[in-house]
């Protein structure tokens, strides 16, 4: 267990918080704030505790440069609005200098600035001086509470903690808390949903989830590389041939090990991958040779939805199919809303899952929805996370 602000006297304190505060833009205006929102509950801690709050964050890749596509003055109007008070903005292109220093040595109790994006410094990603001893001049606590840049090892993520105190915030607390629990103490049956394209990407969680799932179901433009191990013909269907054979294995380890492991049994395939293709419905095995399989059919989602129907726990990490053309959504949302029809744990990895839950409006069905992608995905790996690993021990 990480300690968090609440075990530390914060009053008075200059204190650096790390927030993931990479949130999607266009044309300048912030589409989603719920990484923004998500931070709130740390923040006003720390105000409410008298602490003078210094937040960090990065936007985007701007690998190492200042590029004003991905400055953080948006966030600073979105903080300022939610948090009903004023959020000083010392904008930098050194994210840190001498009127950065300045301004938060002087900035009062009670009261929060934002620096500009870690990331217009080149040491940032690479965890390297001197970016990480300025960033430390301007505290005297270090509180990480941004879970989804949790699995990097950058300068405002992990050094910080080499030079002051170091605990989490709530966001992480809770992120541990719910994707810990579903991995380590899970009510059974425990059952994880894994879709997305590539197998070869998800191939270190599906053997984590493994040892610990009583069921796990397969879906997303995976299953036509599943489909394929099992000798069968899928079309145009996107294929990730080197990991046949680790499809392969994966059914094997699966059956040695006793879990349960549901492939889809029909699929929606359509002409081209466009939303208005000629579409048909198929058994796995009759996919034609020039269509693809681009969701699950109304066979596998009913054999999914029984699974879920039983399960105490369910993690979710990946979409069913391609869930952002509308014909090709149903068997995203119908795992969406089984899931928020549920009595069972439901813990959404982020990314691509979260945001289906999201657009078919279940959100606030779920009992909890990662703020982390790579992140979440790291941590269901069984992963360490650096961002949380340098934090002091309870
Ligand atoms: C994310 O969106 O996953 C995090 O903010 C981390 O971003 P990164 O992949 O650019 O490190």
């Amino acid at each position: 267990m990480k300690k968090t602000v609440r075990d530390i006297d914060v009053s008075g304190k200059r204190v650096l918080v790390r927030c993931d505060f990479n949130v999607p833009m266009k044309d300048g205006e912030i589409t989603d704030d719920i990484r923004i929102r998500s931070a709130l509950p740390t923040i006003r801690y720390l105000i409410e505790h008298d602490a003078k709050v210094i937040l960090m964050s990065h936007m985007g890749r701007p690998k190492g440069e200042p590029k004003p596509e991905f400055t953080l003055l948006p966030v600073a109007d979105r903080l300022r609005e939610l948090l009903g008070q004023e959020v000083l903005f010392v904008a930098s292109d050194q994210v840190v200098d001498e009127a950065v220093t300045a301004a938060a040595k002087a900035l009062p109790a009670g009261q929060v600035m934002l620096l500009e994006n870690t990331r217009y410094r080149k040491e940032e990603t690479k965890n390297e001086e001197p970016f990480t001893g300025q960033l430390a001049e301007l505290g005297e606590i270090f509180v990480n509470d941004a879970f989804g840049t949790a699995h990097r090892a950058h300068c405002s993520t992990a050094g910080l903690a080499k030079y002051m105190p170091a605990v989490s915030g709530f966001l992480i607390e809770k992120e541990v808390k719910f994707l810990g629990d579903a991995l380590d103490n899970p009510e059974r049956p425990f059952v994880a949903i894994m879709g997305g394209a590539k197998v070869g990407d998800k191939i270190p969680v599906i053997e984590n989830l493994m040892k610990k799932v009583n069921t796990i179901i397969i879906g997303g433009g995976m299953s036509y590389t599943f489909f394929k191990a099992m000798g069968l013909e899928i079309g145009t269907s996107i294929l990730d041939e080197e990991s046949i054979d680790l499809a392969k294995d994966l059914m094997a380890k699966a059956k040695d090990m006793g879990v349960e492991m549901l492939l889809p049994v029909d699929t929606v395939c359509a002409a081209e991958f466009s939303n208005d293709s000629r579409k048909t419905v198929v058994d796995r095995d009759q996919i034609p040779a020039d269509m693809m399989g681009m969701d699950i059919g109304p066979k596998t989602i009913d054999l999914y939805k029984k699974a879920i129907a039983q399960a105490k726990t369910v993690v979710w990490n990946g979409p069913c199919g391609v869930f952002e053309m509308p014909s090709f959504a149903e068997g995203t949302r119908a795992i969406a809303q089984a899931l928020a029809e549920s009595d069972a744990v439901t813990v959404i990895g982020g990314g691509d899952s979260a945001a289906a839950v999201e657009q078919f409006g279940y959100a606030d069905k779920m009992t909890h929805i990662s703020t982390g992608g790579g992140a979440s995905l790291e941590f269901l790996e069984g992963k360490e996370l650096p961002g949380i690993a340098c934090l002091e021990d309870k």
